[in-house]
This record gives structure tokens, sequence and C-alpha cells, in this order.
């Protein structure tokens, strides 16, 4: 990539969603951690620098820093919160914790541009911002004009388009700041001369030529799982090196109806070693009689390596084996420094079990988003690149109490005319996850002029950004009726259905 953005990460919370709106805006951005070397910042060759926010204050000798030279190497710099407040006290100006509550700005704020500053070129004068910070710029540095305020602050912007320095006190790549992804792609075009080359297109040619160079005529195992990174994973490699790909696909027997076979058929298209292994007996048997969810994670977990292993010594030696890591995983757990990332971190122990030479992550730099757009690149079917997440023990952990083939049978039906009957009114493009749970309650009814005794089935719908929390979701009554009617009548052995209305916390997504 020619065009590439680096953002420095002074430990904010937002600092991903900076990346993803860069991103968005096409550009190629990385997030590196703010020790990054100033020889490693010269390598990297951004063609501009983005500081984030961070819980620290500038003044305090303990806070992070940067190395003065950076404002030397002629790169524009946007400073964001701390990031401001940074580019203020390094270039003479002043920072200082705010003397009252009416400079410490929290929330949105009505804020007021100078649209002849480039940042916020074609831009409404007055907007909404999101502010977050409880230290103040006392004092602009030399070079630099005021280039926003609102009505308790007379600094929320500051400017040097000599040396193409902005700042910012608010968060331009939070939803609540209006315009604020057109600002962030301002700095991008107007003042750093991006051209926005960063497309999915171009990236797929890119990640096949590279998977190419690296894997030359070895050859690459896949524990292809059905979820979308791994399936992406997959497409990615059966196109760039076809037949030397070896994709296992265990079927543990907890999946949702008919899923194995839109997985295998997604495949059918490229000529790649497709094993699908039918363990269903194996894990229902592992499985019996255990009711406690913890066990049966562990069983299943176990019982999956266990296949995959003798799968794997059947294929003989490997090169490579392929994982499905994104980027918010690099960056939630080392910051984008390579250093730190354990080749184990994502791979849940099968490294240990499976002989092979190298590791290679081919989505590593890419956020969920790109990963479905890649996906939609290679021509996989929308109901794999869009599908919600579906946890590693299936069904196991919506079947409450112990396991049998039957209760999986039963869940299934139900699982699928509830997702089929949102699917029609188009309430899955609104929710995150949504599925259902087959307690291990029975109860009375009456179905004809007969008395029933069968279990009670939950429905759960969730909305949610990241799964750490979440909100239950308000599925219309009218859909929720058709449903319950449906699977009354068609689903044996459930005569009653509950909607869970907690959210998380208290109450997990999952039930177990
Ligand atoms: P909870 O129930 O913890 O779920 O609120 C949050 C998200 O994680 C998924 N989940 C799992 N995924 N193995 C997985 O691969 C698991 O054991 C597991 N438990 C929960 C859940 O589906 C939701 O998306």
């Amino acid at each position: 990539m020619k065009e590439k953005v680096l953002i420095l990460d002074f430990g904010g919370q937002y600092n991903q969603l900076i990346a993803r709106r860069v991103r968005e805006c096409k550009v190629y951005c990385e997030v590196k951690p703010y020790t990054m070397s100033m020889e490693a910042i010269r390598k990297f060759a951004p063609i501009g620098i983005i500081f984030t926010g961070g819980p620290g204050s500038v003044y305090e000798p303990s806070s992070p820093q940067v190395d003065p030279a950076i404002f030397q190497l002629g790169i524009p710099i946007l400073g964001i919160c701390y990031g401001c407040q940074l580019i203020a006290h390094n270039l003479g100006g002043q920072v200082t914790p705010a003397q009252d509550d009416s400079a410490r700005e929290y929330g949105k704020t009505v804020t007021y541009f100078d649209t002849a500053c480039k940042l916020f070129k074609g831009l409404p004068e007055t907007g909404i911002s999101w502010m977050s910070h409880g230290d103040y710029m006392a004092k602009v540095p030399g070079g630099f004009a005021l280039t926003a305020h609102s009505d308790a602050c007379p600094n929320v912007a500051i400017a040097d388009e000599t040396r193409g320095f902005y700042g910012v006190q608010y968060h331009p790549e939070v939803n609540h700041t209006e315009n604020g992804t057109a600002m962030i792609r301002n700095f991008l075009y107007e003042i750093c001369g991006a051209t926005g080359e960063w497309t999915m297109e171009d990236y797929k040619n890119r990640a096949i030529a590279a998977v190419r160079e690296k894997v030359k005529d070895g050859r690459v195992l896949l524990a292809l799982s059905g979820g979308v990174d791994s399936s992406v994973v997959a497409a990615l490699l059966a196109e760039a090196v076809g037949n030397q790909l070896t994709c296992v696909f265990v079927d543990h027997g907890l999946m949702r109806l008919h899923e194995g076979d839109e997985v295998e058929a997604a495949f059918a298209k490229w000529d790649i070693n497709f094993i699908r292994v039918d363990a269903e007996s194996r894990f229902l048997l592992k499985l019996a009689g255990e009711a406690e969810p913890e066990r049966k994670r562990k069983i299943i977990g176990e019982e999956f390596i266990r296949v995959f292993e003798e799968e794997a010594k059947k294929v003989g030696t490997v090169d490579f084996l392929a994982q499905g890591t994104i980027y918010p995983d690099i960056i939630e757990s080392g910051l984008g420094d390579a250093a730190v990332i354990k080749s184990h971190h994502n791979v849940g122990g099968l490294p240990d079990y499976v002989d092979f030479k190298e590791i290679i992550e081919p989505l590593r730099m890419l956020f969920k988003d790109e990963v479905r757009q890649l996906g939609r690149e290679l021509g996989l079917p929308e109901y794999l690149v869009s599908r919600q997440p579906f946890p590693g023990p299936g069904l196991a952990i919506r079947i409450i109490g112990d396991i049998t083939k039957d209760k999986a049978d039963t869940l299934r039906q139900a699982d699928f005319i509830f997702r089929e009957e949102l699917a029609k009114v188009g309430q899955d493009k609104c929710l995150s996850q949504y599925f259902a749970v087959l307690t291990n309650t029975r109860s009375v009814g009456v179905m004809g002029d007969g008395r029933t005794y069968d279990y009670t089935l939950a429905l759960r719908a969730v909305v949610t950004d990241d799964f750490m929390t979440a909100e239950w979701a308000r599925v219309p009554y009218d859909v929720l009726d058709r449903i319950s009617v449906r699977i009354v009548n068609e689903v044996k052995g459930i005569n009653r259905i509950v909607y869970d209305i907690t959210s998380k916390p208290p109450a997990t997504v999952e039930w177990e």
C-alpha cells in the first residue's frame, strides 16, 4: 500500500473506531502503540498520523508521550482529545486541569466551526460534537489558530495549516459527533492528499498474491467452522492455492438445521480438499448425561481437537496452518505489535496437536465488516458472510440440561422457524443475534382434546455492538405470535413458548 495512515494509540477507548473510520474512507491504516520508534515510523512511511485519545494528562511526567522529533517529519498530524493536548503541550502551548466544571466537557456539545480550516471544509458551521475531556488547553501553541469553540470552551480545535498539524478536543470518530467521519475524510483527502486506494477488490488481489508467494507449492490446513472468519479464510486460500488447501469441517451434530450442507455447498465451486467429518454420534456419546454447562464446553473442545488431530494425521505433513485471526484480536492482544502476539493466541491449542511449520493469518489486518466484504468479493454466499455469531459448542449450550439427539432435533426445527419468520419480516437485519433455547422445563398444555406435558422453548433476540453488553430486542408482538403458533403446531415436543426480556448484564446472551 502506498497510502498508509498511522494511528498512534495512547490508550483511549475509541481507538479501534478511529481505524474503522479511516478505512471506511478507503484509506489503509494501522494502529500502533505510542512507543513506536521514530525509525519504525519513518519505515512505515505514513501519509498522515493520528494521535488517539487516552486517559492520561499530558502534564503528568508518567503519562504517555511522543518523541518531539515526530513533529519534524513533515507529515500531517491530527490529534484527538489527549492527542490534541499532546500537540499543544509539545509545541509551546499549555494544558491544565479544567478549573471549573464549565471547561470540563462531557457528552454532546454544540460546537462552532471555522469552515475556512481544511479540516472543516464544506461542513456546516455549527454541529454537535462528542466531548470527553477533563483537561483544558489554557494556552494555544504559537503558529496555531483556533478553529472551533463551544459555549463553554474557546479552544475546541486548533490548526497550524502551514505545518499540517490539527487538534480537536472532541471525538470525531464517535457517531454522536455530527459530520465526524467527514472531518476525518477531510484530514485524509484535503490535508494528507489521500486518493482512496483501499478497496476490498484491491485487497483481495494483493492478499491472493501474498498467499501464493508465501505458500509456493506447500500444503495448507484449515479448521473450518462455518463461521464468517474461517469461511472467508477458506475462500481466500481456495482462490490462491486451490487444491493445496485442505479444509477440515467437523460437524459435531450440534449445528443449526441445514448448516453443514450450506457450508459444504458454499465451497463446492472450488477445487480444494474439503473434508466433512460427521462426528455427531461421537460427540453425543461423550456428552451423554452431562448437564453442567462448563463441562459440556470442555467435552466439546477436547473432542474437537481429537477429531481434528485424527483428520490432520490422515492429511500427512502440512506446511502451514491457516487461521481466521482478525484485526480486533490483534489490537486487543498487543496493540498491533507483532512481537507481543503469541502464535497460540487464537487457536484454542491446536498447534500443539498438529505438525506444521508456520501459521498463516490472511485476515489479521481486517475488521469484521471488511472480512464480510472480502467474503462477498470472493463470491461466498450472503448467508455465510452476513451470518450472526454462533458459539463453538453450538446447540449444546442451548439445550439446558442433558443433551440427546431428539432434543437437538427438536431445537433445530424450532430455531429454524424462529429464524425463518424473523427473516420474512426483515427483522434479522436489525438483530445482532437471535436463537431458540430448549429449556429443561416441561409444563401442562392442551392440544385438541388431549393433555400434553411437553417442553418450554425460550426465544432470545438481542441487539448489541460488541456483545459485552446487549439489549433484549423489541421484536413486534405479532411477529412473536406467528412464531409461537408455528412452533407449537409444527414441532413435536414443545407446547409453550416464552420470550427472554433480560438484557446483558445482568443476564448473558446465551443461557448457559
Ligand atoms: P454471552 O453468553 O457470554 O455471549 O453473553 C456473548 C457472545 O459469545 C458467544 N458465546 C460463545 N462463543 N464459545 C463461543 O465460540 C462459547 O462457549 C460461547 N459462549 C458464548 C455468544 O453466542 C455471544 O455471541
